[in-house]
C-alpha cells in the first residue's frame, strides 16, 4: 500500500479529507447494514435534530503504525461503551458495541494510505459520531439518526508539540453537577468556545475548569482530564462525576501502577493544593500527555517545578509507556490493543 504524498511531520490537528467513511442510518427503530463511502458530505432536513437542538454525540480514538508495521488502535471497546452512555443520556440511539468496532476497524482499513509511518509523529485521529437527522421543531428527540466514522492524520493537539503549556483557571463552567459533563455531547464543545477564544485572546493555551458547584475543585480542561504529580511521586487525577471518564486517564493510571510502580490516587482535587505538586499534564486522545509549565489564577501564578522547556521526568514516564504500548514497543495490557492490519 502506497501513502499519500503528506508531509507527515508537519501535520497540525486539523481536517484533511481521507478517501473512505462509515455511514449508518438508524430509521423506524432499526440500524441499517450501514457502509463505506465516497462521500464526504451530509444532506438532512434544515429542522433536523442535530440543527436545532444539538442532539449529538461524538468519540475520538486513533490508529497507530507500530515499529513492526502493523495498523493498530487502542481500546475502541471503551470508546464504543462510552459513546453508548452519551446516546443513552441523549434519547438517542445506541450502535452496537461490535457494529461499532467494526466499523472503526473497516473505516481505518480502507484509509490505510492516510495512517502516518511509523517514528513520524502524526496519527491517525478516527472521529466517530452520531446525530438526529430528521426534523424536530418541538423539543423531542428525533426518530431517525445517522451514525457516522471518519478519519483523518493529525499532528500534536497543541502547537509547539511537548513545550509545557500556560493555562489559567477559568470563570466559565463547562459542566452542572448532574448535567451532561461525564458524556462527550457536542453541547458540552460549544458552550466551551467562547470560554477558549477567550483564554487564547489573553495569551492562554487552555482553561482549568472548576466544579460549578463550589468553585474551589479541579475539574478538567475543554478536551483532557489532569494528571498531577506530588513531591513524593505520587500520580494524582481528579475525581468528578461532571468530567468525561477519559480513556487516556484510565489507561494511564493502569501505566503508572503496573509498569511504573507508583502509588496513583483519584479523587477530589482542590484548586488550593495545585501549588504543592511538582508536575501536571493534560491527557487525552488528541493531547496523548501535554504537560503544563505554570497555571494562572486570576493573576497568581503557579509555576510547576518541572519548568517551561520540558516535560516533567514522571510525566515523560508515562507519555514514553503509553506511546510505546501503542506503537508496539512495549507489551500491552490483554485486550488493549485491536489490530486492524
Ligand atoms: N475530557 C474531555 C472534555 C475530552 O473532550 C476528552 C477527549 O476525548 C478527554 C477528556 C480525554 O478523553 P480520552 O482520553 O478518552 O480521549
Ligand atoms: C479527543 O481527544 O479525542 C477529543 O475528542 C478532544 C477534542 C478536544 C479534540
Amino acid at each position: 500500500m502506497e501513502k499519500k504524498n503528506i508531509d507527515w511531520a508537519n501535520l497540525g490537528f486539523g481536517y484533511v479529507q481521507t478517501d473512505k467513511r462509515f455511514v449508518a442510518n438508524y430509521k423506524d427503530g432499526a440500524w441499517d447494514e450501514g457502509c463505506l463511502t465516497s462521500d464526504a458530505t451530509v444532506a438532512i432536513s434544515e429542522c433536523a435534530g442535530v440543527l436545532q437542538y444539538a442532539q449529538t454525540c461524538f468519540e475520538g480514538m486513533k490508529a497507530y503504525t507500530t515499529e513492526d508495521g502493523h495498523i493498530v488502535t487502542f481500546r475502541p471497546d471503551l470508546n464504543a461503551e462510552r459513546m453508548e452512555a452519551s446516546c443513552k443520556r441523549l434519547e438517542m440511539p445506541v450502535f452496537p458495541k461490535e457494529r461499532f468496532v467494526q466499523a472503526i476497524v473497516d473505516t481505518v482499513a480502507a484509509n490505510e494510505a492516510y495512517v502516518p509511518p511509523y517514528g513520524s509523529g502524526a496519527t491517525l485521529y478516527i472521529r466517530p459520531f452520531m446525530f438526529g437527522s430528521d426534523a424536530v421543531i418541538g423539543v423531542k428527540p428525533a426518530s431517525e439518526y445517522q451514525f457516522r466514522v471518519f478519519t483523518t492524520p493529525v499532528g500534536p493537539y497543541f502547537k509547539g508539540g511537548v513545550k509545557p503549556l500556560t493555562i489559567r483557571v477559568c470563570d466559565y463552567d463547562r459542566a452542572a453537577p448532574h448535567g451532561t459533563g461525564h458524556i462527550k455531547a457536542g453541547l458540552n464543545y460549544a458552550m466551551s468556545l467562547y470560554a477558549i477564544m477567550d483564554a487564547h485572546r489573553q495569551g492562554f493555551d487552555e482553561n482549568m475548569y472548576l466544579d460549578a458547584a463550589t468553585r474551589t475543585k479541579v475539574e478538567e480542561t475543554g478536551g483532557a482530564n489532569f494528571l498531577f504529580v506530588t513531591k513524593d511521586n505520587k500520580v494524582v487525577t481528579p475525581k468528578s462525576n461532571s468530567i468525561l471518564p477519559s480513556i487516556t486517564r484510565r489507561s494511564l493510571l493502569v501505566v503508572a501502577k503496573e509498569y511504573l510502580g507508583l502509588e496513583v490516587e483519584e479523587r477530589e482535587v482542590y484548586l488550593d493544593e495545585v501549588k504543592d505538586f511538582v508536575e501536571c499534564g493534560l491527557c487525552g486522545t488528541a493531547a496523548v500527555i501535554s504537560p503544563v509549565g505554570k497555571i494562572v489564577d486570576h493573576g497568581k501564578e503557579i509555576c510547576l517545578p518541572s519548568g517551561m522547556t520540558e516535560m516533567g521526568p514522571t510525566t515523560k514516564k508515562l507519555y514514553d509507556t503509553l506511546t510505546g504500548i501503542q506503537m508496539g514497543r512495549l507489551e500491552a495490557p490483554k485486550g488493549w490493543i485491536q489490530v486492524i492490519k
